[in-house]
């Protein structure tokens, strides 16, 4: 298993530095401390990985010991993870699973019909947060399936407790508006709170970039809601957490 996070090019970071400073890493907390929206609750959806793979790190792209990188549109996101007040949240691990470009997970049934997974791609990463909060994913954009708009989905999980399980989604994508799990979001600002545009990240390149902070609340998701383990089905079915906020009502059934 790869042990290093992955390296980002000084004009990559540059760029990255820029944007976060533009989402308010030069703010104090306490300018945040009445206006932090947090970020909603999406259900897990059926395809948190029932097998992980052995290269669990931030960049998805690679897998270790394999030259032939994933296919599909390469991304980048990341930010800081933070308290309802501001505060930088250390030592929490960030959790990122997706659709490979052909709309498969990393799941025993997660093969869309007529589909192949891609070999290469590693489907399911993690990093832990630093003592600024900052936490980043390498990887590329998800994949459609049916019934879906293209999406993340990400866990944070600190001290052994799933914290948050959200979804993340990329602003100017046509099926936005016709998601049934995006739009169970009814609080606008929160709804908006997971909606990202990924810019090129120069030029020439067609890579992706966006930042994204996430705000999570004091309180651990309920484990009866949630499917078991950090992801598997609890017994008797699916009970996803609620889409529209941290603490709001049970979802629709997850795609
Ligand atoms: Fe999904």
């Amino acid at each position: 298993m790869k042990t290093e996070v992955f390296y980002i090019p000084f004009n990559r970071r540059r760029l990255l530095h820029s944007l976060a400073l533009s989402a308010g890493g030069l703010l104090a907390p306490q300018v945040f401390a009445e206006a932090l929206t947090l970020t909603p609750r999406q259900t897990e959806g059926p395809y948190y990985p029932d097998h992980l793979p052995l290269d669990q790190d931030n960049d998805l792209l690679h897998l270790q010991g394999d030259s032939v990188p994933a296919g599909g549109v390469v991304t980048e996101f990341g930010g800081r993870l933070l308290g309802a007040d501001g505060h930088a949240i250390n030592g929490a691990v960030i959790e990122l699973w997706q659709a490979d470009t052909n709309g498969c997970y990393i799941h025993s049934h997660g093969i869309q019909r007529g589909k192949e997974r891609d070999p290469h791609f590693q489907g399911f990463g993690k990093i832990e947060t630093n003592a600024r909060g900052e936490y980043r994913f390498r990887t590329i954009m998800p994949g459609l399936y049916t019934g879906r708009t293209r999406h993340y989905h990400i866990a944070v999980v600190k001290g052994g407790k799933r914290m948050l399980t959200t979804q993340l989604y990329l602003a100017g994508e046509p099926a936005n508006e016709r998601d049934g799990i995006l739009n169970g979001i009814k609080d606008e600002v929160q709804k908006l709170s997971v909606i990202r545009e990924f810019k090129p990240v120069s030029y020439e390149s067609k890579e992706l970039v966006a930042t994204w902070d996430i705000v999570i609340g004091g309180t651990p998701e309920d484990p009866e809601r949630r499917r078991g383990g950090p992801g598997g089905p609890p017994p008797g079915g699916r009970k996803g957490p609620p889409p529209g906020g941290q603490g709001n009502r049970p979802p629709p059934p997850p795609q």
